[in-house]
Parts: structure tokens; C-alpha cells; sequence
């Protein structure tokens, strides 16, 4: 087995996906991803902790080689880059038992076929005996799917969180501490996967709050070896905070739209609010949804298409409305030739958002000084706003 030890008989398994740019059709990574699975052997049983995306299920395979025997594969979660490779293990350890959280047990049936009495379902706090090593299955649900779980192993005091916490990053690092890039990677993963569940994500901290652990060990990147970093950092992102800042996403034609957001944002720099433009045309979208993470006000910028937004602020708009990013504020700028409905259509692209409507600026042609100064006015509004909230 070619292993790297955690803890006596806890080893970390996986495979590194090093040249991987997209997730499900959609994600951006930019610095690749792992998927982890982990070995624990107690004095009587041994455990599987998730497996691999099947596009690296043989690396796995070769790890587990000279593993005899596997008595439970635990899946914390039914996403296909974790248990996409459990029917093969299955099929490798013909007597081990399927072990995941009640609502799972469908949804691995539903995705992978994993025959109904391979399968033994977990209550929330139910523990399994490996002899002298324990597992304790804490439900932790909408990280970020319904079934979601993770696994407490007290005697090495491990928490097995598979995506929470992970962040996608490849990297020859077991331990984030010794990889600089490791926090926002797991802030994008946050902004991109776990930020419409936030409420949500707030109660499993506080349940896994008052556990004894020195590692947590994701399913994406490396193993926290403080994990005080990522628990702070994971309060500070799901909390109420909000930050002094304006989130642009925008796109231009021919110009106009690009000459308002930049004269919105030396007007917001003026005024002592800080702001990020994000031209979408060239944008990471990754980049634009951790912004998303604590911004108090967003702006968006479009010119107009046969009467609507632009296709791709259409896109990132409805992106922004179904991330559920704990903004306050939001206003809609923006050009037009002869005629548009573009903010009708882009207010109506946003309610899960829970914003105050600020303004609309749109400018017909090139933006006059009379635009400019609506933008001005704008930009005062965004200010008073900001120092109410403190932000
Ligand atoms: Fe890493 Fe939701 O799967």
C-alpha cells in the first residue's frame, strides 16, 4: 500500500487530481483537486473512509492491493467524486458493509446501484466498534447535500469531514500547514459549494463544536493539522458580518458600461468603500463567489441585449441569486441604444437575495455628466449604508 500514516494504523489514501479545471460542468479550479479516502485499522475490524472520483479509481485499487480485508467502506456522502469508486471496492471486499447516514442509503441505491443488502445505515450519534478504535457518525446535513455526514474518531482524535472543510487544491502537502494556498482554496470551495446552506452549516459547527479533535481530514486537500484556522475561518463565513466592500460584476459592449463602473468605483474610493470589479468576459467565477462571501452590496453592470442583460450578466446573476450570499444592498447599472428592460429583468433574477434595491443608472449611448452624477449619487447612498451597518 503506498501509505501515508496519519496515526497508528490511520492512513491517507486518495488520488490527486492535479490537472482537473471543472467541476460538474461548472466550477473553476484553478489549482486542481483531491479526492481523499482514509484507512483505519482497529484490532478487530477495518474501515474504508470514503473512496475516489472513478476517473482515479484504479490509483485507489493499487493503494488498497495489499489490503486483505475491508470489513465497512463508510460513505459520508453520495456525491460521485467520493463514492464513485465504492461499487468496485464492494466488488473487491465482497464482505464489507456499506455504512452512511439514513437519508444516503437511497441515494446511493438511486446513483451507484449498490445492491439494498450491502447497506447498513447510521443514526445520528450511532457509533461502530473496530476493537480498539471507534467511529462515531455525527449527521451533519447541507455540506452541502441532505445526506451528509462525518465521522469522529475520538481514540486519534481525527473528524473525517469529506466536504466540509475541503478545499480543492492539489498539492503534495498532507497538512495545511505547510501549504500557503490552502485557505483560499477552502474559501472558494465554501463560496462555490457550502454558502447557500450557511444557517445550516452554523448549527453543525456548533455539534461538532465540543469534540476532541487535533486533525480535521477533509475529502478535498489537506489535513488540518490546526484545526482552530478553518473552524475561525468557516464562523467568520457563515456568520452575520458583513464587510465594507461592493462586489461589480459587469460586462461591456462598446464601452459605456465599463466607463459608469469605473467612475463608480473611484466614486465608492472617494468615499472610503472599498470595491471589486469583475468583468465577465474574463472573470474567474470562483474569484467573483468568494468576494460574494461577506460583501454588503453588490452592483451590477450590463449593457443591453435585444431589450435584456447581456446573457452573461444574465448568467452570474442568477449565479449570485442561488449562492444566497448575505448581502444587503444592490443596484443595477448600466446602457442601453434606443431602449431597454434589462434592471426590470435583472431585479426580477434576484429574489432569493434579500437586498435593498439602492438604484438603477442606465445611460443611453455613451454616459453623459449627468449619468456621472446619478453614479456619484449612488455612490453616496452605498456609503451611508456601509457606515450604518459599520461595515
Ligand atoms: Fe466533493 Fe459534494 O462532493
Amino acid at each position: 500500500m503506498n501509505q501515508r500514516t496519519l496515526r497508528d494504523r490511520v492512513f491517507f489514501l486518495g488520488a490527486t487530481d492535479w490537472d482537473r479545471r471543472l467541476f460538474d460542468s461548472l466550477i473553476p479550479l484553478p489549482d486542481g483537486t483531491s479526492y481523499n479516502a482514509y484507512l483505519v485499522q482497529g484490532s478487530e475490524k477495518t474501515a474504508l473512509l470514503d473512496s475516489v472520483d472513478p476517473a482515479m479509481e484504479p490509483m485507489l485499487m493499487e493503494q488498497l492491493a495489499d489490503v486483505p480485508a475491508l470489513d465497512y467502506v463508510v460513505a459520508h456522502h453520495a456525491e460521485q467524486d467520493h463514492s464513485g469508486s465504492i461499487p468496485a471496492v464492494l466488488a473487491k471486499y465482497p464482505n464489507a458493509t456499506l455504512i452512511c447516514s439514513t437519508k444516503a442509503r437511497g441515494m446511493l441505491i438511486d446513483h451507484l446501484a449498490v445492491p439494498e443488502d450491502r447497506i447498513r445505515a447510521m443514526a445520528d450519534g450511532e457509533t461502530l466498534s473496530l476493537g480498539d478504535k471507534t467511529l462515531h457518525f455525527i449527521h451533519t446535513p447541507w455540506v452541502h447535500w441532505p445526506e451528509t455526514m462525518v465521522t469522529w474518531l475520538p481514540e486519534d482524535k481525527i473528524l473525517f469531514t469529506c466536504d466540509f472543510f475541503g478545499s480543492h487544491l492539489a498539492t503534495s502537502s498532507l497538512y495545511a500547514s505547510d501549504e500557503p494556498y490552502v485557505e483560499e482554496a477552502a474559501k472558494r470551495y465554501y463560496a462555490e459549494i457550502m454558502m447557500p446552506f450557511r444557517k445550516t452549516i452554523q448549527g453543525n459547527l456548533k455539534k461538532i463544536e465540543g469534540l476532541g479533535f487535533e486533525l480535521i481530514a477533509p475529502s478535498h486537500g489537506p489535513v488540518y493539522d490546526r484545526p482552530a484556522t478553518i473552524l475561525d475561518a468557516y464562523r467568520d463565513w457563515v456568520s452575520d458580518r458583513v464587510s465594507n466592500h461592493v462586489v461589480i460584476p459587469y460586462i461591456s459592449m462598446h464601452g459605456s458600461t465599463e466607463l459608469m463602473v469605473d467612475h463608480l468605483i473611484a466614486a465608492l474610493i472617494q468615499r472610503d468603500v472599498n470595491a471589486s470589479k469583475f468583468n465577465l468576459a474574463v472573470t474567474d467565477i470562483g474569484k467573483l463567489a468568494i468576494a460574494l462571501v461577506d460583501a454588503a452590496t453588490i452592483v451590477i453592470g450590463t449593457p443591453t441585449v435585444h431589450v435584456g442583460p447581456h446573457p452573461s450578466v444574465f448568467s452570474a446573476t442568477h449565479l449570485a441569486n442561488a449562492l444566497r450570499p448575505k448581502l444587503r444592498h444592490a443596484a443595477i447599472i448600466g446602457s442601453y441604444g434606443w431602449g431597454t428592460k434589462a434592471a426590470e429583468q435583472i431585479a426580477g433574477l434576484i429574489p432569493n437575495l434579500k437586498v435593498d434595491v439602492l438604484g438603477t443608472v442606465m445611460c443611453k449611448g455613451a454616459p453623459r455628466a449627468d449619468d456621472y452624477a446619478a453614479l456619484d449619487t449612488l455612490a453616496e447612498s452605498i456609503a451611508a449604508k456601509h457606515r450604518e451597518l459599520n461595515a
